[in-house]
């Protein structure tokens, strides 16, 4: 839905996808390697950010991705991704991913993960302006300040790490090679 000022309801965008995990899918252990599932997840928070915003998205950044049960071949993959966040010109969608095993009667959870979507123009290629979200349930509150909130804790992380790079040099690199499961090997530049 999309009221008189553009906002558009977090349902409107809001999106399920299944897909069965087949062997071509898996490893040799018969365990379905992480890429497939990223790219279900990448896929996913595309369709969800690009419904939101009517507009060409790309993916800007991806928060870590922490898979808590292995997904195996045969099972039942659902993904679920909604827009928990809207800036200026990014979105953040979080995604919940589960698997089920019918024979066994098992549904687990893979992993809940959030993607940082940015549409752009499709002539410039820059970042252009989203609707805004309306909010109409106490967990769409909640979902929409914490994803305001991780924003920005990223955007910290990003000057500190830039920062943290600044400060070193190699005095700095050999001492905290220090205890460190590594060897210098023949020196290559
Ligand atoms: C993402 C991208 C469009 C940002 O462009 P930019 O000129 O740096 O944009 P800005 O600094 O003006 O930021 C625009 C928005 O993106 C967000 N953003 C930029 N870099 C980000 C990052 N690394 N992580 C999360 N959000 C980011 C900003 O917070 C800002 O959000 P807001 O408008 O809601 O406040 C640009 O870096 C890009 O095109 N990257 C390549 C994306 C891509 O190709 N992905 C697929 C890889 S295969």
């Amino acid at each position: 839905m999309v009221n008189e000022a553009g906002f558009r309801t977090v349902q409107s965008s809001q999106v399920i996808l299944k897909e069965l995990m087949v062997p071509s899918y898996a490893n040799f252990g018969g365990k379905v390697h992480g890429g497939v599932l990223l790219s279900l997840m990448d896929k996913i928070a595309y369709t969800c950010a690009a419904t939101h915003a009517k507009a060409y998205c790309v993916t800007a950044s991806v928060d870590s991705v922490d898979f808590v049960n292995p997904v195996e071949v045969g099972e039942l993959v659902t993904l679920f991704a909604s827009v928990n966040y809207v800036g200026k010109s990014s979105m953040e969608v979080g995604i919940k991913v589960i698997s089920e095993d019918f024979r066994k009667e098992i549904v687990k959870h893979t992993n809940t993960s959030y993607f940082t979507m940015v549409a752009v123009d499709e002539e410039t290629r820059k970042p252009t302006s989203v609707p805004g979200l309306i909010l109409q349930t106490d967990q769409e509150i909640r979902r929409f300040v914490m994803g305001k909130l991780r924003k920005q804790l990223r955007a910290g992380h990003r000057r500190d790490i830039a920062d943290l790079r600044k400060t070193l040099d190699r005095v700095r690199e050999l001492q905290e090679l220090d205890g460190e499961n590594c060897q210098l090997g023949k020196h290559r530049n």
